[in-house]
């Protein structure tokens, strides 16, 4: 199939911020706050930062490498690189059938954020606990959380339908700006017009060793890989469809950058807020959904509906993302188009997705009663990313020889050269222990 009928992005910064915006998405606004609040601020963000670099910037490597060098979806690409029965695609096939889960959970938890939108325009009224309850009510009503899920996922196939270019590239391009301009808009508001600034930036920035457990340690690790959209082939996929060789190691790098700081600033806003009313920062994962709220009621509409617009954009971008990972296995292998692939497919996932919107209905797992929503989180995250981002990491660090053009400056050579040496050495290493550590955890 030649270039042209898989599509390429129409500019390079149209590419970083599609790249971005599969990047940020509710691991940045929802999971890292949460996270970093139940294992207790500073030390945890340091640990994160450390993860970021070590692993997180190489595998990105690695997966832009992979996909600019093949052009080609996960699966095409390691047959190209390799050859037609090389067992390496099923790398890319453990990528495409993560997108497929975790897009069907994702989904789900974005189409509670788009109807908090909507609560956020009415406004939010009565005691902590009635509050608390519209949640419950929301996540135990399996007609309202479809409903939601059924617009998210109507959404993200309206914008995957329309292709690379005028699907994916527009509405990153639209919808990026957006977010920056709210996240920046309560930062600052949470800075200079809360008295919770100063304690929410030390909560963050000022280290406490002695609260760091081994458990931390693995969830910063585990988390940067799920804020970067590592270890599926999203990125091989957006990759792939650079017109020009990048330079790699520096898109790598400025795209984990951009996800950080956004992180951080997420981070900001709601530790601000969390701080001027004296709540608890270690809520969990109601924090978004049951604690903001209940401070929402004496900012206002005015900093409640941005919020939680910025969360379900954010959600958008990187759904985005997962479908398409899927759908550009099906256009480049099975030669379907693309509105057939984003159709069926789409339509497959948002199926399995109304599994995991019912969180009442329970199936033994491990010896566990547990959700649909439940086990897909805990296999991908703790055993498909993983692994996909090892097989990964060794291929391009141990596997593939060719791997970039000569790089025109003295720096960008010898910054590459280090990203390929912590990829060959450190990364795998890092991988490893997570992983064997979740066997246990589960
Ligand atoms: N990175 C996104 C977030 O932080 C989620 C995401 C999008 C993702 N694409 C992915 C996670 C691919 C893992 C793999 O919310």
């Amino acid at each position: 199939m030649t270039d042209a009928n898989r599509g390429n992005w129409g500019s390079r910064i149209g590419f970083i911020l599609a790249a971005v915006g599969s990047a940020v998405g509710l691991g940045n606004i929802w999971k890292f706050p949460y996270i970093t609040g139940v294992y207790g601020g500073g030390a945890f963000v340091l640990v994160y930062l450390g993860c970021i670099l070590l692993v997180g910037v190489p595998i990105m490597l690695a997966e832009l490498i992979i996909g600019g060098r093949s052009k080609r979806n996960p699966v095409g690409a390691f047959r190209v690189l390799r050859s037609e029965k090389s067992p390496w695609q099923l790398t890319g096939w453990l990528g495409v059938a993560s997108g497929f889960l975790i897009l069907a959970y994702y989904s789900v938890i974005a189409g509670w954020s788009t109807a908090y939108i909507f609560k956020a325009i009415q406004g939010f009224s009565g005691t902590t606990e009635e509050i608390g309850a519209q949640f419950t009510n929301l996540q135990n009503s399996p007609l309202l959380t479809i409903f939601w899920h059924t617009v998210f996922m109507g959404l993200t196939i309206a914008i995957v339908i329309r292709g690379v270019q005028k699907g994916i590239e527009r509405w990153s391009k639209i919808l990026m700006p957006i977010l920056v301009a709210i996240l920046l808009g309560l930062s600052f508001y949470g800075i200079f017009f809360t008295s919770g600034g100063v304690k929410a930036l030390s909560f963050l920035f000022k280290p406490n060793f002695s609260q760091l457990s081994a458990e931390a340690i693995l969830s910063a690790l585990g988390h940067a890989f799920f804020t970067l959209s590592l270890g599926m082939g999203a990125m091989i996929t957006y990759g792939s469809y650079l017109k020009k060789e990048v330079n790699f190691s520096r898109t790598a790098l400025t795209i984990s950058l951009l996800d950080t700081v956004i992180a951080l600033f997420a981070g900001i806003a709601i530790f601000s807020l969390v701080s001027q009313y004296n709540m608890e920062p270690s809520s969990g994962t109601g924090l978004i959904f049951t604690t903001l709220p209940v401070l929402f009621k004496e900012t206002g509409v005015l900093i409640s509906v941005p919020f939680f617009l910025l969360l379900t954009f954010a959600a958008l971008t990187s759904a985005i993302s997962l479908l398409e990972v899927v759908v550009s296995y099906f256009i480049d292998e099975r030669r379907w188009s693309r509105t057939r692939s984003t159709l069926l497919l789409g339509g497959a996932i948002y199926l399995v997705g109304i599994l995991c919107a019912a969180e009442t209905l329970k199936v033994p797992f491990f010896g566990k009663q547990r959700s649909f929503f439940q086990i897909f989180d805990v296999i991908t995250t703790n055993y498909m990313l993983p692994v996909g981002g090892l097989l990964i990491c060794l291929f391009v660090g141990w596997v593939m020889k060719e791997k970039i053009p000569p790089l025109k400056s003295k720096a960008s050579t010898i910054f590459y050269q280090l990203v390929i040496f912590i990829l060959k050495f450190l990364t795998p290493v890092a991988v490893a222990l997570v992983f064997l550590n979740k066997l246990e955890i589960i």
